[in-house]
């Protein structure tokens, strides 16, 4: 096998079994595009340091080039005896340079500063396609809660009702965490921007090559500081799979709530038809998948990140055969994400909501009860007593069969509760003026949510 990048010091090539559990190229093949452009920068390097005549560069520039057009066009692929995707790329460009030439590009790499280098530059790479998939996401809420600039809705806690809030309010705190996840890419990148080219197997090279320039030539800033730190390290792709794990738990807490709106009970939403699906055998259904898979994905990605720690846990420096595993779980968040993230988008971009639905139950389960203690707190009444106070008004509404609402109770009620209780405590008792009294930086009065959306979608914008 003309590719194998070692065999000298064996008597025997390697057993099936071994070759079988060793090989990569199923998965590390897409990594080929960046191994060409690694190489081509590496045999740059070893140009300049008068390695390479200015004819051999000239030949394998032209056939390292020649095989990046071979790959995306997919007429290059790997044969089954490659190990990995760096042994079927040298054993390529040999066979179409000659060994005398070819063989002189592996001087002063190594496969483990290559993949480690690799690796960066792919998610580096998928990093903007995630960030602008997230961002869709985001731009779906700001545009949703603009179209619904002052409808209310029920706020929760525990899932029970709690304080009435504007849709667009509750819409805009699912942008700000994907708006964050978006941050957290582009501060990972900065640490993802440093390049492990030119450490070598672990101790950097002896032969005068320089790190940074190659750094430079791949688009990263810097090469590391440290060789034996750049071919062990696997934070940069463990904080990445942490971030795409974050982006699948928020968009998850979405999803939940997509699916609640979207029943029965809840009737705040009706999803599209072109983001929903239908059962095989109920043909009225009309299912939340598109939720139901960003919930689903969530824990996937969970794995894929916990997979990965448990890996890198315990391992020695420098490079170890464990540190393969890093690709397929971090290849799957990337690949999950970017299959879902226009899914959710498009699902939030259609969303019918029922603004008069959501009204009506904006007030419901005694929503206002604390406008009433607030009320009461700017008439001098100490909050402990005047939390007391609308208790026993909520308590009174249900004493009624069937139990009233707060408004609904009789002057002669309220004065029986408290004398501080005269009749102007109903002028707080609407969902709009609830709404509306919360006007303090980050309340969810139309005033405070329509700055609010400005500055999301400014920095949606920015991002
Ligand atoms: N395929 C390996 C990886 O993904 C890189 C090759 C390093 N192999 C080695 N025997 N040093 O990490």
């Amino acid at each position: 096998n003309t590719g194998a990048l070692w065999g000298g010091r064996f008597a025997s090539g390697p057993s099936p079994a071994l070759a079988a559990l060793s090989r990569s190229t199923q998965f590390d093949w897409v990594l080929a595009e960046v191994d060409l452009a690694g190489s081509r920068a590496h045999a740059r390097a070893l140009h300049r340091a008068g390695l390479l005549t200015d004819a051999d560069l000239a030949t394998l520039l032209a056939a390292l080039e020649a095989m990046a057009a071979d790959v995306a066009s997919g007429a290059l692929t790997p044969d089954p005896g490659d190990e990995d995707v760096h042994g079927a790329l040298e054993r390529i460009l040999i066979e179409r340079v000659g060994a005398e030439v070819g063989g002189r590009i592996r001087a002063g790499r190594s496969r483990n500063d290559q993949i480690a280098t690799l690796v960066r530059m792919y998610l580096r790479d998928h990093a903007r396609t995630i960030a602008g998939g997230v961002l869709d996401v985001v731009d779906a809420l700001v545009d949703q809660a603009a179209a619904h600039p002052d409808a209310p809705m029920p706020g929760r806690t525990h899932l029970q009702h709690a304080q009435p809030v504007l849709l667009a309010h509750q819409l805009l705190a699912h942008a700000w965490p994907l708006l964050r996840d978006v941050d957290r890419l582009v501060d990972w990148d900065a640490r993802a921007a440093v390049s492990p080219y030119g450490s070598g197997a672990l101790a950097g090279s002896s032969l005068g090559l320089d790190p940074e320039a190659v750094a430079r030539d791949l688009g990263f800033t810097t090469s590391v500081e440290n060789s034996i730190d750049g071919t062990a390290a696997r934070d940069v792709v463990a904080e990445f799979a942490f971030v795409a794990a974050m982006i699948g738990v928020d968009l998850s807490r979405l999803a939940e709530e997509v699916v609640l709106w979207a029943t029965k009970e809840f009737g705040f939403v009706t999803l599209d038809d072109g983001y929903s699906t239908g059962s095989s055998i109920m043909p009225q259904k009309k299912n939340p998948d598109i939720a139901e898979l960003a919930r689903g994905k969530a824990g996937r990605l969970i794995g894929d990140l916990t997979g990965l720690l448990a890996t890198l846990k315990g391992l020695p420096l420098a490079y170890n055969r464990d540190l393969q595993e890093d690709k397929e779980p971090v290849f799957d968040a990337v690949n999950q994400l970017e299959v879902l993230l226009p899914a959710v988008a498009g699902m939030v971009a259609t969303l019918t909501f029922h603004t008069d639905r959501l009204a009506e139950l904006a007030p419901q389960g005694y929503s206002l009860a604390t406008d009433v203690a607030e009320w009461l707190v700017r008439q001098g009444v100490p909050f402990r007593e005047a939390h007391e106070l609308a208790g026993a008004c909520v308590r009174a509404c249900e004493a009624h069969t069937p139990p009233i609402g707060l408004e609904e109770l009789a002057d002669a009620e309220l004065a029986a509760i408290s004398p501080r209780l005269v009749p102007q405590v109903r002028e707080v008792l609407t969902v709009a003026g609830s709404i509306a009294s919360r006007n303090g930086r980050g309340g969810t009065a139309p005033l405070r949510v329509v700055e609010q959306l400005a500055s999301a979608g400014d920095a949606a914008a920015w991002l």
